[in-house]
């Protein structure tokens, strides 16, 4: 008999369903937790942490400062649902394994995410340890999560992507950082395959071409989430100034240690600004 292929609508549904009975809350929000950025959802109240492992065919990942739990729990009166770590494009997985937590969220009825990533520095403004709430992005990494046949229950064939990142979404977390005093700015994050780190001349580019920050993840989440009628916020931490900025070499440690440094500010930024989205 031939193995039975199910669809990712089909598996995003399965896993969906197997969330649900872990808990009776019903997320309202999705965030991504990024490098060294987890430690929100151990914070989070009445929470249910599972495993990825235990989730049908959710992804795994390798990577370092990635816990790999999907954390259950509320902010305040929002309940939410948190990933603590995420897969990479580098890691070897396809763009749709990549994308697929995002699927999962849309089959869990969530409204909107809020993914967070660590970052490189290419603006001018920017400094180690400081905000960025992503504006708009360049996909550099050669390759698109919605490649392939369309499923129309998730969305359009040729989604738009004019105002990928929620303008109101946008204005709070930067009115949120502001007031908690934070160094937070708005700009472009240019997504690249990775995991090597740039080049100099790499980031001269990117710097021409409009970009303010550079990552290797999130941009491919955003694609699904969109397509899938989710509003999107991101914020990126800028854990380095990127290659060739100061006269330093880029260590993965570094982006870990800023991650954790800045890891009270940004969870109780997080904290203020949840129940806001929630409610616009
Ligand atoms: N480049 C790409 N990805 C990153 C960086 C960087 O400098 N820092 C954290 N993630």
């Amino acid at each position: 008999m031939d193995p039975i292929i199910l669809d990712d609508y089909t598996r995003a549904g399965e896993a969906a369903e197997y969330i649900a009975k872990q808990t009776a809350l019903r997320p309202q929000i999705g965030l991504v937790l990024g490098s060294g950025l987890g430690a929100f959802a151990d914070e989070l109240q009445e929470r249910v942490s599972i495993p990825y492992a235990n989730i049908p065919h959710f992804p795994t990942s390798s990577a370092e400062g990635h816990a790999g739990n999907l954390v259950i729990g509320r902010v305040g009166n929002v309940p939410v649902a948190a990933m603590q770590g995420r897969v990479h494009y580098y890691e070897g997985h396809s763009m749709q394994r990549v994308t697929f937590p995002m699927r999962v969220f849309c089959r869990m009825g969530i409204k909107g995410v809020l993914l967070t990533n660590a970052a490189g520095g290419i603006g001018a403004q920017l400094r180690q340890g400081c905000l960025v709430v992503l504006r708009d992005h360049i996909n550099l990494q050669g390759a698109n999560p919605l490649v392939g046949s369309n499923d129309s229950r998730f969305g359009p064939r040729f989604p738009d992507m004019s105002e990928a990142y929620a303008k109101d979404w946008r204005a709070l977390a930067i009115q949120e950082g502001k007031r908690a005093g934070m160094d937070i700015f708005e700009g472009v994050y240019a997504a690249v395959p990775g995991p090597s780190y740039e080049t100099p001349a790499e980031i001269r580019f990117l710097r021409t071409i409009g970009a303010d920050v550079v990552g290797m993840s999130t941009v491919a989440e955003v694609i699904v989430a969109r397509h899938c009628g989710m509003k999107v916020l991101a914020i990126s931490v800028v854990t380095n100034m990127a290659a060739g900025i100061l006269d330093q070499p880029i260590h993965h440690a570094e982006v870990l240690q800023t991650g954790q440094r800045i890891r009270g500010q940004f969870t109780a930024l997080l904290g203020s600004l949840i129940p806001q989205l929630a409610i616009s």
